[in-house]
């Protein structure tokens, strides 16, 4: 049986620790919040403050309830005000020897049956139990940001914690109305663990530019459904943080995808840590303000479709049936009146393309969709075909995942024509379109592919003429690092999809995105992505390919990570 919980601490008042402060007082308990300073106080007292009264003002508090809630939490400098507390939260600095230097102090002042928690996103938890004389009762509990809002509580058990800590701190987690995942002690826990391979990612994209910012956070927002694109998630989350986490992990797994980013290092030296210090990789109206205002790389607007050329004319050209109308139910209703002309391949003699349809369409056509599918030769023998039926200037796109846009450009007879216009969307309904460039494809071309997207209202992003492009590029890695984790038995399917879905907001987890999409597509993407990078770390998870040969190949195969019996 739990023990219920009244008495509570909180050590340090950042970001966190205020969130966690107002979540411990908003569930009834009685906290006491220290920081080491008056001012540092006051600004904890101040996020408190702000969060509640949004919260009234958003209708969702009561003034009285707002009341009760400021005043069930004792705000101190004094540590030793914590004596009655049988439970302690620390959230102070990602620095060991501060932490440490704080577990043995709590350990002195605290009553031997106390709980010590750690909100540590990825420091030892172990190592500060034995900085103690009860490691028994020492435990991680990890908060996600915003405390108050986000759902997951990583319960964090080390080798010694006594069972009945972590069933008390379970109980806790459910009394705040948040879901408590259980994990062992090991860097970065689930969430962060997965989450910050994919952020040090996005960051590498904008470094290298392969991808504006705005474009990458568009693209997983648009294209995945995440409440928050990466770099707008490092803004939230701190620089300073990130780097810190990713360094520890990196530490302990050697994985590279963990190695901060020597941006993001960058941009901690020069204090551009984000929302907090009101700069990060975007600008902000003031510190700790949510409000991004225009800064010197923020696109003009309608910069993008400069030297576009109208696309009146709009002809789909497919390989089959199926691709045309695929491409059609993806558009928006109603916004591609155009006509469509099927290409069938003639094996001798000819171009080996004939023509069902009008093919005079072709030369009155501004822009031409080619929906060839993935096979590189009949793709190359339908743009041999497209380029010679249209006239110059005409703008040919590619709407086929694979083979690459310079190949359906060297193909054409005129490559600065030519680009690619993919349909991204991996999660539910949300699309985003790519408008791809490849080396040869000139600037017009690529405008006139953003001002097509335009006109259907669907929003696009630059990418350049690599595998995965942006969405795919970012999101299969981060989908191939959850398939490494279940693998090396790290978490179970099930934790991870809830450590991401109620932690990070996503709208489905890593493994229910997997089934959805189909084991066989992502093992597809990551082997072209891993041939492109030859980057070890984006090797296909071996679990994956066993899954596909044996035939679980998702939620239409009836069965994947899960089984779906009624599909
Ligand atoms: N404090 C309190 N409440 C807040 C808040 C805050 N800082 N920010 C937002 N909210 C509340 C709002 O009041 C609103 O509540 P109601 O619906 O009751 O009115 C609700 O959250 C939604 O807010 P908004 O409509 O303003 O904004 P949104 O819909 O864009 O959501 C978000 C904002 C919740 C931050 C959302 O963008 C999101 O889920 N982002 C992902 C955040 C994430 O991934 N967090 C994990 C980071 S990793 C981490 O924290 C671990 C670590 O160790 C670093």
């Amino acid at each position: 049986m739990a023990r219920e919980l009244s008495e509570v601490g909180v050590v340090g008042l950042g970001t966190m620790g205020a969130g966690i402060a107002e979540v411990l007082a908003r569930a009834g308990l009685s906290v006491t919040a220290v920081d080491v300073s008056d001012e540092a106080v006051q600004r904890g007292r101040g996020h408190v403050e702000t969060s509640t009264g949004k919260a009234v003002a958003r209708g969702r508090l009561a003034d009285a309830e707002r009341e009760e809630i400021l005043s069930r939490i004792r705000f101190t400098t004094s540590r030793a005000d914590l004596a009655a507390a049988e439970l302690v939260v620390e959230a102070v600095p990602e620095r060991m020897e501060l932490k440490g230097q704080l577990f043995a102090e709590l350990d002195a002042i605290c009553p031997p049956d106390t709980i010590l928690a750690s909100n540590t996103s990825s420091l030892s938890v172990t190592e500060l139990a034995v900085t103690t004389g009860r490691p028994g009762r020492v435990v991680g509990m990890h908060f996600f940001n915003p405390a108050p809002v986000m759902k997951l509580v990583e319960v964090v058990s080390t080798v010694v914690t006594e069972p009945s800590v972590v069933e008390d701190v379970q109980a806790l987690a459910a009394r705040l109305g948040k879901v408590g995942v259980t994990i062992g002690d090991r860097a970065g826990f689930i969430a962060n663990a997965l989450l910050f391979g994919y952020l040090n990612h996005a960051v590498s994209m904008v470094e290298t530019g392969h991808a504006t910012r705005e474009d990458v956070d568009a693209a997983m927002r648009l294209g995945c459904g995440l409440p928050m694109g990466p770099l707008a998630l490092l803004d939230l989350i701190g620089l300073d943080t990130a780097q810190e986490i990713l360094a520890t992990m990196y530490q302990q797994s050697r994985n590279r995808r963990h190695a901060p980013n020597p941006l993001i290092t960058q941009m901690t030296t020069a204090g551009l840590l984000g929302r907090k210090s009101g700069r990060g990789f975007y600008t902000y109206a003031r510190p700790h303000s949510a409000e991004v205002v225009p800064d010197a790389r923020t696109p003009a607007p309608g910069a993008v479709t400069e030297g576009a050329r109208p696309a009146d004319r709009v002809v789909v050209v497919a390989a089959t049936a199926g691709a045309a109308d695929a491409l059609r139910a993806a558009l928006p209703d109603g916004g591609l009146d155009v006509p469509v002309l099927l290409a069938q391949r003639v094996p001798e003699g000819g171009r080996g393309v004939r023509w069902t349809g009008e093919v005079d369409e072709l030369a009155g056509a501004d822009l031409v969709l080619v929906a060839g599918g993935d096979e590189p030769e009949g793709t190359r023998e339908l743009f041999a075909a497209v380029g010679e039926a249209t006239r110059p200037g005409a703008v040919l796109a590619t709407t086929s995942a694979t083979p690459p846009v310079v190949v359906c450009a060297a193909a054409s007879g005129r490559p600065a024509d030519v680009i690619g216009l993919h349909l991204a969307g991996r999660a539910g309904a949300s699309r985003v379109v790519e408008v791809v460039s490849a080396v040869s494809t000139g600037p017009d071309a690529a405008a006139t592919g953003h001002a097509f997207c335009a006109a259907l209202g669907l929003p696009a992003v630059s990418s350049p003429d690599r595998a995965g492009r942006v969405v795919d590029a970012l999101l299969f890695p981060h989908l191939n690092d959850a398939v490494r984790m279940l693998e090396a038995h790290y978490a179970t399917a099930d934790d991870i999809d809830a450590a991401m879905e109620l932690g990070c907001g996503y709208p489905v987890g890593p493994f229910a995105l997997l089934d959805a999409v189909g084991l066989d597509v992502a093992l597809a993407v990551e082997q072209e992505l891993y041939a492109e990078s030859r980057e070890p770390g984006l090797a296909p998870a071996p679990l994956l390919g066993h899954l596909v040969t044996a035939g679980h190949l998702g939620r239409t195969a009836g069965r994947g990570f899960r089984d779906h019996p009624s599909r």
